[in-house]
């Protein structure tokens, strides 16, 4: 039987809660008909923000909102979304099926929303079709506290400035963000960097546009010339990466259900790539910068499959079942797993769009909470949490060339002194039992719960929202130090000790 060795008694480094981020982009039915339903929508709502899809992600204590996207934000012009909304100019968004931005969403609204939801705002600047002045403004207009942008916001109807921390520069800069090279955009960050001020009791978190999947020399520049370049690393506290698992060709032809276990396991794999890239692109921000100042940032990832039929194409529209759980839990345990470096993380998007939390019906009809947000909240736990060694010899599966865990766990110590340990069964067809072993400290187990479902391809509908959803996991014997459950195929699973 697999064993988890869990070392209680050597807490390591803090587990940041904004790892568990979430982004909001203009894109298909995220924003709108998604999270903003209009102040006049029948659907209950506070200022336009649809309220039971806030409640939703208060519940998982969301940390911080990316947003206005995504490749959105380098075509997005923030005065464009202030003041009053019925003379705000409609644009086309270009990228994502060329249907029309009303603008109705702008700063205000957007910040609005990041406090009801009671998480950070974090705006991505625009870098390829913006300038340097256009970014300094926008930083001004929402945190300094006197000049003609305060006033100008004043007038708009915040007087007191918001504050906003996390500020990325620029989107995808290799791609839809201005396809330039590393060595350009370089020196394109130093440059917009340099404008984004810090005002008094506000100061920013930048974070660079940074390589995708295994740009290693985008990486290797970035670090070279802003990290160390002549401004010096307090001018990049951030530099992201993107990966998004998706199986089979590009563009996206699996299907987001009806899979079969060659599509479990591919997800799986691809999921777990994840791994070399953030250990590579950590080596590679070592070399720079050994004690980990500027963080690796992955704000953007998480499952990309086919769109639901029928649904327009540039919506990026799918459906869920707990194979995307298992991937969340597996990514998670990842960016936990280099805690000490990756300190932020966006999944994709928040609700209607990739891998959601949250599925609505059109024209603002019911909610479905997806059972990525259930692992969410399976791994409240760790939010701000030490870190706690753990190690784990359950076999490793194997699936197009690539090794990955049958069970990875993650551990940690929460503040009160509970041991909080999550894990997840990849294996789509066999049971996986664990023999838990608390080393270092005597403790009781108080709580388990477990996140599966018979058969893997069951989705949460309006219908049946909670067809795949936590309940108490059964059966724990304890002996001893060691605790033993049984994970059913394709699940996940958070204990507690007490
Ligand atoms: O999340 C969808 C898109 O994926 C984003 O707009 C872009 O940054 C990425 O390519």
């Amino acid at each position: 039987m697999p064993r988890l060795c869990i070392h209680a008694g050597e807490p390591g480094p803090t587990i940041d809660r904004h790892i568990f981020g979430h982004f909001s982009e203009h894109l298909g039915r995220c924003i709108y008909d998604g999270l903003w339903v209009g102040e006049d929508a029948r659907v209950p709502n506070v200022r336009g923000w649809r309220s039971d899809l806030v409640a939703a992600l208060r519940q998982i204590r969301v940390p911080n909102l990316r947003w206005p996207g995504g490749c959105f934000a380098d075509d997005y012009h923030w005065r464009e979304g202030i003041g009053p909304r019925d003379r705000r100019p409609r644009r086309i968004n270009a990228h994502w099926g060329g249907v029309i931005e009303p603008n109705t969403v702008g700063t205000h609204e957007f910040l609005d929303l990041c406090e009801q939801v009671g998480c950070e705002p974090y705006l991505a600047g625009n870098v390829g079709s913006g300038s340097p002045a256009e970014l300094r403004d926008w930083v001004e207009y929402c945190n300094a506290a006197g000049g003609s942008l305060a006033e100008q916001r004043a007038a708009n109807g915040r007087r007191d400035p918001w504050k906003v921390r996390l500020w990325g520069v620029g989107n995808e800069t290799w791609g839809c963000g201005g396809n330039m090279t590393a060595e350009y955009y370089a020196h394109e960050y130093r440059r917009f960097a340099t404008y984004t001020r810090d005002f008094p009791n506000a100061p920013l978190y930048r974070v660079a546009s940074g390589a995708r999947n295994d740009d290693y020399h985008w990486t290797d520049v970035m670090m070279r010339e802003c990290f160390k370049g002549p401004i010096g690393g307090s001018m990049m506290q951030g530099l992201s990466l993107h990966y998004y698992t998706v199986p089979g060709d590009w563009p996206p032809r699996h299907p987001a259900t009806g899979f079969d276990h060659a599509g479990w396991k591919s997800v799986m794999a691809l999921g777990w790539k994840m791994d070399d890239y953030v250990r590579r692109h950590r080596a590679a921000m070592d070399r720079y910068d050994p004690d980990a100042k500027t963080a690796l940032v992955v704000d953007e990832w998480g499952s990309w499959y086919a769109v639901e039929p029928g649904t327009n194409p540039g919506f990026l529209h799918q459906q869920q079942t707990i194979r995307d759980a298992v991937l969340a839990s597996l990514t998670l345990n990842i960016f936990i797993n280099h805690c000490e470096r990756v300190r932020l993380a966006n999944l994709a998007q928040t609700v209607n769009v990739l891998q959601a939390v949250a599925l609505t019906e059109e024209g603002a009809g019911r909610l479905v909470l997806t059972p990525t947000w259930d692992v969410f909240a399976l791994y409240l736990a760790h939010h701000d949490a030490k870190r706690l060694p753990v190690f784990c010899d359950a076999a490793h599966a194997r699936h197009e060339g690539i090794d990955y865990p049958g069970v990875s766990a993650t551990a940690s110590l929460a503040a009160d002194g509970a041991v909080n340990v999550t894990a997840c069964n990849t294996d789509p067809a066999a049971p996986a039992e664990l023999a838990i072993e608390l080393a270092g400290r005597a403790a009781k187990l108080a709580d388990a719960r477990l996140l599966a479902t018979p058969v893997l391809t069951t989705c949460n509908t309006y219908d049946q929202p909670r067809a795949v959803t936590t309940r108490p996991l059964a059966g724990a014997r304890v002996s001893g130090s060691t605790t033993t459950v049984t994970l059913p195929p394709g699940s996940v699973a958070a204990l507690r000790f007490a």
